[in-house]
Protein backbone atom coordinates (compact mmCIF):
# COMPACT_ATOMS: atom_id res chain seq x y z
CA UNK A 1 0.00 0.00 0.00
CA UNK A 2 1.09 3.39 -0.62
CA UNK A 3 2.33 5.38 1.73
CA UNK A 4 1.48 8.60 -0.14
CA UNK A 5 -1.99 10.53 0.71
CA UNK A 6 -5.07 9.15 -1.43
CA UNK A 7 -6.98 12.26 -3.03
CA UNK A 8 -9.95 11.23 -5.11
CA UNK A 9 -11.12 14.20 -7.75
CA UNK A 10 -14.22 14.13 -8.83
CA UNK A 11 -13.59 15.11 -12.52
CA UNK A 12 -10.92 15.39 -15.15
CA UNK A 13 -8.53 18.01 -14.78
CA UNK A 14 -6.32 19.74 -16.96
CA UNK A 15 -3.78 17.48 -17.86
CA UNK A 16 -0.42 19.27 -16.14
CA UNK A 17 -2.82 19.48 -12.78
CA UNK A 18 -3.17 15.78 -13.31
CA UNK A 19 0.36 14.90 -13.43
CA UNK A 20 1.02 16.74 -10.74
CA UNK A 21 -1.54 15.05 -8.55
CA UNK A 22 0.18 11.86 -9.83
CA UNK A 23 3.46 12.72 -8.51
CA UNK A 24 2.55 14.10 -5.60
CA UNK A 25 -0.43 11.74 -3.97
CA UNK A 26 -2.14 8.43 -4.53
CA UNK A 27 -4.34 10.46 -6.99
CA UNK A 28 -7.86 8.57 -7.95
CA UNK A 29 -8.62 10.26 -11.24
CA UNK A 30 -11.71 10.19 -13.32
CA UNK A 31 -11.25 9.41 -16.54
CA UNK A 32 -14.46 9.24 -17.32
CA UNK A 33 -15.36 12.31 -16.57
CA UNK A 34 -18.83 11.47 -15.14
CA UNK A 35 -20.10 12.84 -11.82
CA UNK A 36 -20.10 11.17 -8.98
CA UNK A 37 -22.88 10.12 -7.54
CA UNK A 38 -23.70 10.28 -3.58
CA UNK A 39 -22.81 7.11 -3.22
CA UNK A 40 -18.91 7.09 -4.57
CA UNK A 41 -18.40 10.63 -2.91
CA UNK A 42 -19.25 8.41 0.35
CA UNK A 43 -16.68 5.77 -0.63
CA UNK A 44 -14.30 8.48 -1.19
CA UNK A 45 -14.98 10.61 1.95
CA UNK A 46 -14.28 6.73 3.76
CA UNK A 47 -11.57 5.41 1.45
CA UNK A 48 -9.80 8.56 0.60
CA UNK A 49 -7.95 11.26 2.86
CA UNK A 50 -8.80 13.71 0.89
CA UNK A 51 -11.35 14.91 -1.60
CA UNK A 52 -10.95 17.58 -4.47
CA UNK A 53 -14.12 18.54 -5.71
CA UNK A 54 -15.79 21.05 -8.31
CA UNK A 55 -18.39 23.18 -7.93
CA UNK A 56 -20.64 20.95 -9.30
CA UNK A 57 -20.48 18.18 -6.74
CA UNK A 58 -22.63 18.46 -3.64
CA UNK A 59 -20.76 17.94 -0.53
CA UNK A 60 -23.57 17.50 2.09
CA UNK A 61 -23.75 17.75 6.13
CA UNK A 62 -24.47 13.72 5.37
CA UNK A 63 -20.99 13.64 3.39
CA UNK A 64 -19.26 14.76 5.89
CA UNK A 65 -21.03 12.77 8.88
CA UNK A 66 -19.73 9.02 7.09
CA UNK A 67 -19.47 6.34 8.91
CA UNK A 68 -15.73 5.44 8.94
CA UNK A 69 -14.92 9.04 7.06
CA UNK A 70 -11.30 9.11 6.23
CA UNK A 71 -11.17 12.30 4.65
CA UNK A 72 -9.35 15.11 6.78
CA UNK A 73 -9.45 18.17 3.58
CA UNK A 74 -11.88 18.71 0.73
CA UNK A 75 -9.86 20.61 -1.68
CA UNK A 76 -12.48 22.39 -4.15
CA UNK A 77 -11.80 23.62 -7.75
CA UNK A 78 -13.50 26.78 -7.57
CA UNK A 79 -13.87 29.87 -5.97
CA UNK A 80 -17.29 29.25 -5.14
CA UNK A 81 -18.10 26.92 -2.39
CA UNK A 82 -21.68 27.52 -1.74
CA UNK A 83 -22.10 23.93 -2.86
CA UNK A 84 -19.82 22.24 0.62
CA UNK A 85 -21.50 22.57 4.13
CA UNK A 86 -18.80 24.24 5.67
CA UNK A 87 -20.67 24.10 9.04
CA UNK A 88 -20.75 20.41 8.61
CA UNK A 89 -17.35 20.36 7.93
CA UNK A 90 -16.75 22.61 10.82
CA UNK A 91 -18.74 19.98 13.19
CA UNK A 92 -16.83 17.49 11.61
CA UNK A 93 -12.84 18.57 11.63
CA UNK A 94 -12.61 18.93 7.98
CA UNK A 95 -10.94 21.25 6.38
CA UNK A 96 -11.92 22.92 3.06
CA UNK A 97 -10.47 25.07 0.51
CA UNK A 98 -10.81 27.08 -2.29
CA UNK A 99 -9.14 28.51 -5.28
CA UNK A 100 -9.06 32.56 -5.10
CA UNK A 101 -7.81 35.03 -7.17
CA UNK A 102 -6.87 33.17 -10.07
CA UNK A 103 -9.62 33.36 -12.00
CA UNK A 104 -10.43 37.11 -11.12
CA UNK A 105 -9.53 38.56 -14.57
CA UNK A 106 -11.47 35.57 -16.75
CA UNK A 107 -14.61 35.86 -14.73
CA UNK A 108 -14.40 39.34 -14.88
CA UNK A 109 -13.54 39.45 -18.34
CA UNK A 110 -16.89 37.25 -19.14
CA UNK A 111 -19.00 39.33 -17.32
CA UNK A 112 -18.24 42.20 -19.77
CA UNK A 113 -18.28 40.01 -23.21
CA UNK A 114 -22.26 39.15 -21.65
CA UNK A 115 -22.16 42.66 -21.05
CA UNK A 116 -21.05 43.93 -24.76
CA UNK A 117 -23.44 40.57 -26.14
CA UNK A 118 -26.87 41.56 -24.35
CA UNK A 119 -26.24 45.70 -25.28
CA UNK A 120 -25.02 45.14 -28.82
CA UNK A 121 -27.16 41.81 -29.53
CA UNK A 122 -24.42 39.83 -30.97
CA UNK A 123 -26.20 36.43 -30.12
CA UNK A 124 -29.04 37.16 -32.54
CA UNK A 125 -26.91 38.77 -34.86
CA UNK A 126 -24.96 35.49 -34.98
CA UNK A 127 -28.20 33.14 -35.02
CA UNK A 128 -29.02 35.41 -37.43
CA UNK A 129 -26.06 34.83 -39.79
CA UNK A 130 -25.89 31.10 -39.26
CA UNK A 131 -29.81 30.74 -40.00
CA UNK A 132 -28.45 32.34 -43.59
CA UNK A 133 -31.33 34.81 -42.75
CA UNK A 134 -29.22 38.35 -43.02
CA UNK A 135 -30.31 40.45 -46.17
CA UNK A 136 -27.82 42.60 -46.25
CA UNK A 137 -27.00 46.21 -44.50
CA UNK A 138 -29.30 48.77 -43.71
CA UNK A 139 -29.24 51.53 -40.91
CA UNK A 140 -32.31 50.66 -38.84
CA UNK A 141 -31.32 46.59 -38.50
CA UNK A 142 -30.28 45.71 -35.02
CA UNK A 143 -29.83 48.23 -33.29
CA UNK A 144 -28.37 47.76 -29.62
CA UNK A 145 -27.68 49.95 -26.66
CA UNK A 146 -24.32 51.89 -26.29
CA UNK A 147 -22.01 50.69 -23.56
CA UNK A 148 -19.33 53.23 -23.54
CA UNK A 149 -20.13 56.43 -20.99
CA UNK A 150 -23.55 54.27 -19.23
CA UNK A 151 -23.46 53.54 -15.68
CA UNK A 152 -22.76 49.92 -14.07
CA UNK A 153 -23.85 49.04 -11.31
CA UNK A 154 -22.08 46.18 -9.47
CA UNK A 155 -23.67 44.28 -6.42
CA UNK A 156 -20.52 42.79 -4.50
CA UNK A 157 -17.40 44.31 -4.63
CA UNK A 158 -14.95 41.73 -3.53
CA UNK A 159 -12.09 40.61 -6.33
CA UNK A 160 -14.03 40.33 -9.09
CA UNK A 161 -16.52 43.25 -8.70
CA UNK A 162 -13.26 45.46 -8.45
CA UNK A 163 -11.90 43.49 -11.92
CA UNK A 164 -15.23 44.36 -13.51
CA UNK A 165 -14.91 48.25 -12.19
CA UNK A 166 -11.24 48.31 -13.49
CA UNK A 167 -12.62 47.50 -17.19
CA UNK A 168 -15.76 49.67 -17.08
CA UNK A 169 -14.04 52.24 -15.91
CA UNK A 170 -10.48 51.98 -18.14
CA UNK A 171 -12.08 50.81 -20.98
CA UNK A 172 -15.62 52.22 -22.27
CA UNK A 173 -15.52 55.06 -19.59
CA UNK A 174 -18.51 54.02 -17.88
CA UNK A 175 -19.47 55.63 -14.05
CA UNK A 176 -19.27 52.49 -11.80
CA UNK A 177 -21.17 52.38 -8.65
CA UNK A 178 -21.45 49.79 -6.38
CA UNK A 179 -22.80 47.73 -3.01
CA UNK A 180 -21.66 45.35 -0.70
CA UNK A 181 -21.74 44.93 2.70
CA UNK A 182 -18.06 44.73 3.21
CA UNK A 183 -16.14 47.23 1.31
CA UNK A 184 -12.72 46.67 -0.04
CA UNK A 185 -10.22 49.13 0.55
CA UNK A 186 -9.48 50.50 -3.13
CA UNK A 187 -12.70 51.32 -4.04
CA UNK A 188 -11.99 55.09 -4.22
CA UNK A 189 -8.62 54.64 -6.55
CA UNK A 190 -11.06 53.08 -8.75
CA UNK A 191 -13.28 55.71 -9.28
CA UNK A 192 -16.15 53.56 -8.51
CA UNK A 193 -18.63 55.26 -6.36
CA UNK A 194 -20.61 53.47 -3.35
CA UNK A 195 -24.01 53.36 -2.33
CA UNK A 196 -25.56 52.81 0.62
CA UNK A 197 -28.35 50.40 -0.44
CA UNK A 198 -28.73 47.72 -3.63
CA UNK A 199 -31.52 49.50 -4.37
CA UNK A 200 -30.04 53.16 -5.17
CA UNK A 201 -27.92 51.10 -7.15
CA UNK A 202 -30.50 49.66 -9.03
CA UNK A 203 -32.25 52.84 -9.44
CA UNK A 204 -29.27 54.48 -10.74
CA UNK A 205 -28.00 52.06 -12.96
CA UNK A 206 -27.99 50.79 -16.68
CA UNK A 207 -26.11 47.41 -16.09
CA UNK A 208 -26.27 46.02 -13.18
CA UNK A 209 -23.58 43.21 -12.76
CA UNK A 210 -24.13 40.86 -9.63
CA UNK A 211 -20.39 39.91 -8.05
CA UNK A 212 -21.51 38.46 -4.65
CA UNK A 213 -21.05 34.73 -2.79
CA UNK A 214 -24.13 32.44 -3.23
CA UNK A 215 -25.24 32.81 0.78
CA UNK A 216 -28.36 32.21 2.66
CA UNK A 217 -28.33 35.71 2.83
CA UNK A 218 -28.29 35.88 -0.73
CA UNK A 219 -30.05 33.44 -2.18
CA UNK A 220 -32.60 35.55 -4.62
CA UNK A 221 -31.16 38.73 -3.67
CA UNK A 222 -32.47 39.98 -7.10
CA UNK A 223 -36.39 39.36 -6.85
CA UNK A 224 -39.11 40.35 -8.48
CA UNK A 225 -38.99 43.47 -6.04
CA UNK A 226 -35.86 44.26 -6.59
CA UNK A 227 -36.45 44.05 -10.15
CA UNK A 228 -38.82 45.91 -10.77
CA UNK A 229 -36.37 48.54 -9.15
CA UNK A 230 -34.10 48.53 -11.89
CA UNK A 231 -34.53 50.76 -14.98
CA UNK A 232 -37.05 49.92 -17.52
CA UNK A 233 -34.03 50.25 -20.29
CA UNK A 234 -31.52 48.39 -18.11
CA UNK A 235 -29.69 44.95 -18.16
CA UNK A 236 -29.03 42.47 -15.54
CA UNK A 237 -25.94 40.73 -15.89
CA UNK A 238 -24.69 37.37 -13.66
CA UNK A 239 -21.42 35.51 -13.16
CA UNK A 240 -22.22 34.75 -9.70
CA UNK A 241 -24.11 32.17 -8.98
CA UNK A 242 -27.55 31.11 -10.49
CA UNK A 243 -29.23 31.12 -6.57
CA UNK A 244 -28.80 34.68 -6.26
CA UNK A 245 -31.60 35.35 -8.64
CA UNK A 246 -35.02 34.33 -8.82
CA UNK A 247 -34.71 33.14 -12.34
CA UNK A 248 -38.58 32.64 -12.56
CA UNK A 249 -39.24 36.60 -11.28
CA UNK A 250 -36.21 36.91 -14.03
CA UNK A 251 -38.33 35.49 -16.71
CA UNK A 252 -41.68 37.14 -15.79
CA UNK A 253 -39.68 40.69 -15.83
CA UNK A 254 -38.27 40.16 -18.78
CA UNK A 255 -41.55 39.20 -20.24
CA UNK A 256 -43.09 42.46 -19.37
CA UNK A 257 -40.25 44.34 -19.97
CA UNK A 258 -39.82 45.54 -16.67
CA UNK A 259 -36.11 45.10 -17.74
CA UNK A 260 -34.75 44.99 -21.39
CA UNK A 261 -32.41 42.10 -21.13
CA UNK A 262 -30.43 39.51 -19.26
CA UNK A 263 -26.78 38.19 -19.78
CA UNK A 264 -26.43 35.23 -17.80
CA UNK A 265 -23.67 32.66 -16.93
CA UNK A 266 -25.15 30.78 -14.11
CA UNK A 267 -28.22 29.33 -13.71
CA UNK A 268 -30.95 28.08 -10.79
CA UNK A 269 -31.03 24.79 -11.46
CA UNK A 270 -27.57 24.05 -13.87
CA UNK A 271 -27.17 22.65 -16.48
CA UNK A 272 -31.21 23.01 -16.74
CA UNK A 273 -32.26 26.44 -17.73
CA UNK A 274 -36.08 28.41 -17.89
CA UNK A 275 -37.38 27.38 -21.20
CA UNK A 276 -38.77 30.56 -21.54
CA UNK A 277 -35.22 32.00 -20.97
CA UNK A 278 -34.68 29.70 -24.35
CA UNK A 279 -36.64 31.66 -26.06
CA UNK A 280 -35.36 35.06 -25.80
CA UNK A 281 -33.82 37.12 -27.96
CA UNK A 282 -32.73 39.98 -25.40
CA UNK A 283 -31.25 37.16 -23.30
CA UNK A 284 -27.66 36.01 -23.69
CA UNK A 285 -27.35 32.15 -22.39
CA UNK A 286 -23.51 31.08 -21.39
CA UNK A 287 -22.72 27.60 -19.83
CA UNK A 288 -20.71 28.70 -16.89
CA UNK A 289 -17.78 29.81 -18.74
CA UNK A 290 -16.69 32.33 -15.78
CA UNK A 291 -13.22 30.63 -15.30
CA UNK A 292 -13.04 28.72 -18.58
CA UNK A 293 -9.81 28.74 -19.94
CA UNK A 294 -6.93 26.95 -20.05
CA UNK A 295 -4.77 29.74 -18.13
CA UNK A 296 -6.82 29.66 -15.49
CA UNK A 297 -7.90 26.18 -14.91
CA UNK A 298 -4.70 24.98 -15.09
CA UNK A 299 -4.01 27.79 -12.20
CA UNK A 300 -7.22 27.07 -10.19
CA UNK A 301 -6.21 22.77 -10.42
CA UNK A 302 -2.67 23.76 -9.20
CA UNK A 303 -4.09 26.47 -6.40
CA UNK A 304 -6.11 23.25 -5.60
CA UNK A 305 -3.03 21.05 -5.56
CA UNK A 306 -1.14 23.49 -3.23
CA UNK A 307 -3.35 23.63 -0.28
CA UNK A 308 -3.58 19.39 -0.74
CA UNK A 309 0.36 19.73 -0.60
CA UNK A 310 0.71 22.45 2.26
CA UNK A 311 -1.86 20.05 4.44
CA UNK A 312 0.12 16.78 4.17
CA UNK A 313 3.39 18.68 4.53
CA UNK A 314 1.90 19.81 7.98
CA UNK A 315 1.88 23.80 7.19
CA UNK A 316 -1.85 25.82 6.60
CA UNK A 317 -3.40 25.29 3.74
CA UNK A 318 -3.24 28.93 1.81
CA UNK A 319 -7.27 29.63 0.90
CA UNK A 320 -8.94 27.61 4.06
CA UNK A 321 -12.96 28.51 4.12
CA UNK A 322 -13.95 26.04 6.88
C1 LIG B 1 -16.10 29.11 -9.33
O1 LIG B 1 -14.90 28.90 -9.27
O2 LIG B 1 -16.78 29.28 -8.34
C2 LIG B 1 -16.73 29.17 -10.69
O3 LIG B 1 -18.09 29.28 -10.66
C3 LIG B 1 -16.28 28.02 -11.56
O4 LIG B 1 -15.09 28.47 -12.02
Amino acid sequence: MSARPTVVVTRRLPPPVEQRLRSLFDARLNAADAPLDDAALAGAMRDADALLPTVTDRITADLFGTPGRRVRIVSTFGVGYNNIDVAAARRNGVIVTNTPDVLTDDTADLAITLLLMVARRTGEGERLVRAGAWTGWRPTQMLGTRVAGKTLGLIGFGRIGRAVAARARGGFRMRVLWHDPSPGDDAASLGAERRRSIEEVLHESDFVSLHCPATPDTKHLMNAERLAAMRPGAFLINTSRGDVVDEAALVRALQERTIAGAGLDVYEREPSVSRELLAMDNVVLLPHLGSATDETRVAMGNRAVDNLAAFFDGGAPLDRVA
